[in-house]
């Protein structure tokens, strides 16, 4: 535990909706918001502060809704929430995770080695290292094929079974490195409990020359138990009980559950409890992405994420790319009133990275209270959704055009390709540039009529424009710039949890849920007790599934 960690107040006492920085947006915000992206885009100066080029990162900004004023107020905000200190209190290891007395300390999976961030007293970066270090051993015996199964054939697939952070993230990674994957291994994640989920992976794959990867912080995780049950199972059929242990890996927190699991220790590769599930990628929990890409590999992700770190370390608040997307997104959800927030990514390998990004947005900022437990009285983290472009163009596009709703989006793409389609490449990135145009300039009733447009269909044919965008353009998607990616929205997240005042680093909000379906489990067996203590929705539902045998009303 972690109860003499000293924690870093938030410098503001009043709420923040109540402070001067607050009102002064909200008296900006009538100014600017009758002004369209037209006239703002032609603003003399405006890349000044609109466009930030870090390593392997070009960002735009310059298509927001905002000026130079509106960043300088947006920056006033931060720092009445106290935003340095709160990045500093991180850190610096202090227990910023109040409701569950911890440190938050991702940033520490990717500190250099030789460096000291200390917890308790401890220094955690030479913890850190001695699990890559034997990450990196175990990753290069599968890779080279002396990792041998129990027959003493070489893995040729790796099932990851996690789920959420344990899930998300490395399923992202793997597919966005596609080009750094061995292609000679099948790389496969199950999360879903559903059971079609783990018998669909595993039912092409070959017993003797398959490794499982059980990841889970907590290794108490029902849906990632039952599905690692299931693939022990198909394991121990096949090859007998003495095969789990070269055939069945763990990467969790908690090394007691993972000997009752029936994994032996020396399998096993820890974390701690300073990392947090969604924030885990580059702990441990990355370990199939490094059997998928390599230490080496692996180890630029982390420096890519390194650079972020330094960066919104030492950046001033006005040129920090990850506080500036944050608070972008704070101009968006709290004075235009937008409740959904898209990120595109004009990059196939990216497909998952929304998914990725769902949980880490929305399970970190999907809160209601503040820190001291007082009801919030402004919106907190929107919806975050989004799918490859050039894909969503032929599906949600339209209402992100001409719908009611301001949908401020991220679009995010890559100069160099990793295939050597050129011409098609060309051709998305061109999609890219001309989706954000088109939603930031959008096209007047004048222009639709200039084109010979029937009066009747003018109205249908206009754009009304003035719709924000952010354009992220990565040099190459490289595990450098994916771990850069990561870093800067773990940080925009941060941002905006310090100026909403919340704590982006707990989940109570799942446990419910886990709890009744714990209740509800077993009632659904017709031969246990009548279900007690529900809704009478639920009861019904639930009495309708005992019936499945017999599915008459009566
Ligand atoms: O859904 C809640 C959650 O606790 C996530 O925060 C976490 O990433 C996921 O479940 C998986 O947890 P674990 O890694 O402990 O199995």
């Amino acid at each position: 535990m972690a109860s003499d960690r000293p924690v870093a107040a938030a410098s503001s006492t009043a709420p923040i909706d109540q402070t001067p920085e607050w009102r002064a947006l909200e008296e900006h915000h009538r100014t600017i918001a009758d002004r369209h992206l037209r006239d703002l885009l032609a603003e003399p100066g405006r890349e000044d502060w609109s466009v930030i080029d870090l390593p392997g990162v070009h960002a735009d900004l310059a298509k927001h809704r905002a000026d130079a004023e509106t960043i300088r107020l947006l920056v006033e905000l931060a720092q009445r929430a106290g935003l340095p200190e709160r990045i500093e209190a991180m850190f610096a290891g202090e227990a910023i995770n109040t409701t569950e007395n911890r440190s938050v300390l991702h940033v520490a999976l990717r500190a250099e080695r030789g460096s000291t961030i200390e917890v308790d007293g401890r220094d955690v970066v030479a913890d850190v290292h001695e699990v890559l270090d034997r990450m990196g051993r175990f990753s290069n015996e599968v890779r080279a094929g002396t990792w041998r199964g129990a027959t003493g054939e070489p893995i040729r697939a790796v099932v990851n079974i996690g789920i959420g952070g344990s899930d998300l993230g490395p399923a992202m990674a793997t597919r966005a490195l596609s080009a750094w994957c061995d292609p000679g291994r099948i790389h496969r994640f199950v999360s879903n409990v559903d059971g079609a989920a783990i018998h669909e992976a595993l039912a092409d794959l070959d017993p003797a020359t398959t490794l499982v990867v059980v990841a889970s912080k907590t290794f108490t995780t029902s849906e990632t138990l039952a599905n690692a049950r299931a693939a022990r199972r198909w394991c121990v059929e096949a090859l007998g009980e003495e095969a789990v242990a070269r055939h069945f890996v763990a990467v969790s927190t908690n090394e007691a559950e993972v000997a009752a699991f029936g994994i032996d220790p020396d399998n096993m590769f820890g974390f701690w409890d300073w990392v947090g599930g969604r924030y885990s990628l580059d702990s441990a929990i990355g370990l199939s992405v490094m059997i998928a890409i390599g230490p080496d590999a692996f180890g630029e992700m982390l420096a890519g994420m390194r650079r972020i770190d330094e960066h919104v370390r030492t950046a001033p608040l006005d040129r920090n790319l990850p506080a500036l997307m944050g608070l972008l997104g704070i101009w968006y959800t709290n004075f235009f009133g937008a409740s959904s927030h898209a990120v595109l990514p004009y990059a196939e390998e990216l497909a998952r990275f929304p998914a990725y990004l769902q949980q880490l947005e929305m399970e970190s900022n999907g809160k209601s209270v503040t820190l001291d437990g007082e009801r919030v009285g402004w919106a907190t983290g929107p919806i975050v959704w989004g799918e490859p472009g050039t894909n969503g163009q032929h599906a949600f596009f339209q209402l992100l055009h001409q719908g009611t709703q301001l949908v401020p989006a991220d679009f995010i793409g890559v100069i160099e390709p990793n295939h050597p389609l050129l011409d098609q490449h060309d051709l998305l990135v061109a999609n890219l540039f001309a989706q954000t145009e088109a939603l930031a300039v959008g096209r007047t009733a004048e222009e639709v009529r200039a084109e010979g447009v029937d009066d009747e269909l003018v109205p249908h044919k206009v754009f009304d424009g003035n719709r924000p965008t952010t354009t992220l353009l990565l040099d190459r998607l490289t595990p450098a710039t994916l771990g850069a990616l990561v870093a800067l929205y773990e940080h925009k997240v941060f941002t905006q949890a310090t100026v909403w005042g919340i704590n982006a680093f707990d989940q109570w909000g799942v446990e419910l849920g886990k709890v009744l379906a714990g209740r509800i489990a077993p009632e659904l067996d017709p031969s246990s007790p009548e279900p007690t203590g529900h809704d009478p929705s639920t009861t019904r539902l639930i009495e309708r599934y005992r019936r499945r045998a017999d599915p008459s009303p009566d």
